[in-house]
């Protein structure tokens, strides 16, 4: 496996191996990973000829008060896990290689992103739409690869390569979890012990809500009201949010049906950590 910098060398390498009829699957990745992105790499390496793992914390995603700065990293130890899962690059840019230092342009997405995540993150879902354009018109996947675990950004993604006409399939996976039920995620890492405990209430709360459908509530604001009222049973839990919402186009529902999606952001201490369930048939 090659760890690549530079945009030229991807380019040139992708260039080969699709002048030898080769396919080419794309996972995008702020890096520090784990068995969540593990998964997408092995799958993307099961459907594709070559994988390009991108590792890149994408300084526009990220607003003026939240953890770029922080957040976690791990190159040495991302390439060991990449080259182990079959990935033929591990493309490593420096913000300056990404973006222009004058740049005026960027991706805009209307509609998707006015609740759940993209209610308390106003700029993240532009900064995603721009940077995975830049890594799709970079890398021309076949496939890309993204977790359920951010189904809002997967329904983003989504919309976005179906109304700018890109030519990719864009494949969901699903959430991994630990034994406990808490959703992997890189920023697990910021958690106390006594945190990482605390932690678990989202997947339980998850849990009160799934039940309560599966015995035939359909009412949004009633599974809603079980799910809070579990989450504040946890003294280090403060809700951002809990939202039942059409699965597809990320607006509110009053009544539960198979296309339904019920996330949550919840801080546990100062960590902010996002779970999610979808209702199939
Ligand atoms: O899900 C992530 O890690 C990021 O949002 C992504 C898709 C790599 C874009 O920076």
């Amino acid at each position: 496996m090659k760890i690549v910098k530079t945009i030229a060398e991807v380019r040139a390498e992708v260039k080969q191996w699709k002048k030898q009829g080769l396919t080419v699957g794309l996972v995008p990745t702020m890096g520090f990973l784990h068995e969540g992105h593990q998964s997408l790499i092995e799958r993307a390496v099961k459907e594709n000829d070559r994988v390009v793992v991108s590792d890149f914390v994408n300084p526009t995603q990220f607003g003026p008060n939240e953890d770029l700065a922080s957040y976690p990293r791990d190159l040495e130890r991302d390439a060991k896990l990449c080259e182990g899962a079959g990935a033929a690059i591990l493309f490593n840019p420096e913000p300056e290689e990404m973006y222009y230092a004058n740049k005026t342009t960027s991706v805009h997405m209307e509609g998707l992103t006015t609740e759940l995540c993209g209610k308390s993150r106003p700029i993240h879902f532009d900064g995603v739409c721009s940077v995975v354009s830049k890594l799709f018109n970079i890398v021309t996947p076949d496939r890309a690869y993204f977790g359920q675990k951010d189904a809002q950004q997967l329904a983003v993604i989504k919309r976005m390569v179906r109304d700018l006409n890109f030519d990719i399939e864009i494949v969901g996976c699903p959430i991994i979890r630990e034994a406990d039920g808490l959703a992997k995620s890189s920023r697990n890492t910021y958690l106390s012990e006594a945190e990482r405990k605390a932690a678990v209430i989202l997947s339980q709360s998850l849990k009160v809500g799934r039940e309560l459908i599966e015995n035939g509530e359909k009412d949004a604001a009633k599974v809603k009201a079980a799910m809070i009222a579990k989450l504040e049973t946890e003294s280090l839990a403060r809700i951002d949010y809990v939202e039942v919402v059409d699965a597809e186009n990320i607006v509110l529902v009053d009544t539960i049906t198979e296309n339904t999606l019920i996330a949550m952001a919840v801080y546990i201490g100062n960590t902010r950590l996002i779970d999610n369930t979808i209702i199939e048939a």
